[in-house]
Order: structure tokens, then C-alpha cells, then sequence
């Protein structure tokens, strides 16, 4: 397959390494605190197209013994029920900055003493949670800007106990606008109504990431064009 005349997009670059977003709008944080954006996206979560595949392999990876698990923006708490599918025992702490998200995982799990569901801003340090079996994220870390996915990823390692596992079902960047095109149409968006608020990276800088901060096994679990299973243990 020969991608000549298909133009590359940049990618894998952190703040000051002179890096230009090839992709055409600016980010805006602040749409996740609509309702609207929200609840539009809560109610087509599920037809994401290739999301059972991926999480299909999310759920090979989980750990055999799950005490406490970390959900980074939880949205209403869809990774959370995951695990707990599996490990009906665990504690679980989602974190989220946007007022309906929170909202609706509460509601979620109203009732479940072992569940907290806490207000955080992703770009600020984690507050003191404690330690994680489990640390997972889906679709949620790419509207952070690249140097705090890193430093994020960071905090994870820190955080996990030893066997600990990190995943991430994540959007990532496409190598080639054909590709990212081909995207697109797969899920019968056009790029003008692309999320405003991702900053997406390729996955392959992710993964070095993660072995570069000490993650054992970092790789990619699974890909379908722009999403991408990701992940580390801490032996
Ligand atoms: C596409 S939704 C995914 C929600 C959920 N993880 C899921 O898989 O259904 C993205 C989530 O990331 C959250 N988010 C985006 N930026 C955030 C930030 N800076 N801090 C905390 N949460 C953030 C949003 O509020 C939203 O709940």
C-alpha cells in the first residue's frame, strides 16, 4: 500500500519541540461542560464503531485480582461498570471535570458505598487517591496536551501497586490525512464536526512513553484506525 500522495500528519512532538498541528482547529476544553456535548455523547457511546472489539480486549488485560481501581474521565462511569463486571468487589474512584458527566455517574452508582466519583481537572496533578491495582481511561486523556499525557502517565506508574496495570482505549492520531479521512467516514463524521477538544497523538509516542517512565509489557493491545488499546504493568 503506498500512501504517495496521501499527505503525512505530524506527530509524536512535545510543546517546544517545534511541533504545528496539521490538524485544522484549536482545542476547546470547555466543551465538556456543556450538557448538550455531554449527553450527545452519552447517547451514541455505544455506536462507536470497533468500541466491543476494543473493549473486548480491555477485559483480556484486566489483572486476575482487582482491590481498588482509577477511572481518568470517567464520563458516566462506563469503565468502571466494566470492571466491576469482573470484580464485583472492587473499589473504584472516577475522576471527571465535567459537571454532567459527574452527575450522571453518580446517579450511576448512587447507593454503591465502594464507588466514589471525584471533581478533578486532568491537567492538574492527581490529587492523594491512593494506590491503584488497576488504573484505566477511555477516550478521555487525548484532550490533554501532549506534555501532561506524559506527565500523566507518570503519576499512573507512581500510583499502581507492583503487578499494577494501566489501559488506555484511547483516540489517537492517523499517520496519513487518508487515513485519518478514512476515519472519519467510518464513524460518517467530516472533519468540521470533529470533537473541538481533542489534541490527538499517535500511539507508538504513547507507548514509548509508558516504557520510557518504567512501564513493563507497553504496547499497543489493540487498533482499529483511530482507536487504539495501550497500556503498561508495573512489575
Ligand atoms: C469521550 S468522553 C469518555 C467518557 C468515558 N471514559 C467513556 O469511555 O465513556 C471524555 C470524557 O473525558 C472527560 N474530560 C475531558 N477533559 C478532561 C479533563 N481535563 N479533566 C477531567 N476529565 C476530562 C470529559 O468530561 C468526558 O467525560
Amino acid at each position: 500500500m503506498t500512501f504517495a500522495t496521501s499527505r503525512p500528519l505530524e506527530m509524536g512532538r512535545l510543546p517546544g519541540d517545534g511541533a504545528r498541528s496539521v490538524y485544522p482547529m484549536q482545542p476547546d476544553t470547555t466543551e465538556w461542560a456543556s450538557s448538550h456535548h455531554a449527553h450527545r455523547y452519552l447517547a451514541k457511546q455505544d455506536d462507536l464503531p470497533h468500541r466491543a472489539e476494543g473493549e473486548a480486549v480491555f477485559f483480556e488485560c484486566l489483572p486476575a485480582k482487582v482491590g481498588r481501581v482509577l477511572d481518568l474521565g470517567t464520563g458516566d462511569g462506563r469503565l468502571i461498570a466494566l470492571v466491576l463486571g469482573v470484580h464485583p468487589d472492587a473499589e473504584a474512584i472516577g475522576v471527571d471535570m465535567s459537571p454532567p458527566m459527574l452527575e450522571a455517574a453518580r446517579g450511576r452508582f448512587a447507593g454503591n458505598p465502594g464507588i466514589r466519583i471525584v471533581e478533578h481537572d486532568l491537567n492538574d496533578p492527581l490529587p492523594d487517591l491512593g494506590r491503584f491495582d488497576l488504573i484505566v481511561s477511555s477516550f478521555a486523556i487525548h484532550h490533554l496536551p501532549d506534555e501532561r499525557k506524559r506527565s500523566l502517565y507518570a503519576e499512573c506508574f507512581d500510583i499502581l501497586e507492583p503487578g499494577g496495570v494501566f489501559l488506555n482505549l484511547e483516540h489517537v492520531s492517523s499517520p496519513t490525512e487518508r487515513l485519518r479521512d478514512a476515519f472519519l467516514s467510518g464513524l460518517g463524521m467530516t472533519l468540521e464536526e470533529e470533537d473541538k477538544s481533542n489534541i490527538l497523538l499517535d500511539t507508538w509516542t504513547q507507548v514509548r512513553w509508558l516504557r520510557d517512565i518504567g512501564f513493563d509489557d507497553a504496547d499497543c493491545y489493540w487498533k482499529w484506525r483511530e482507536f487504539a488499546l495501550f497500556g503498561g504493568v508495573r512489575t
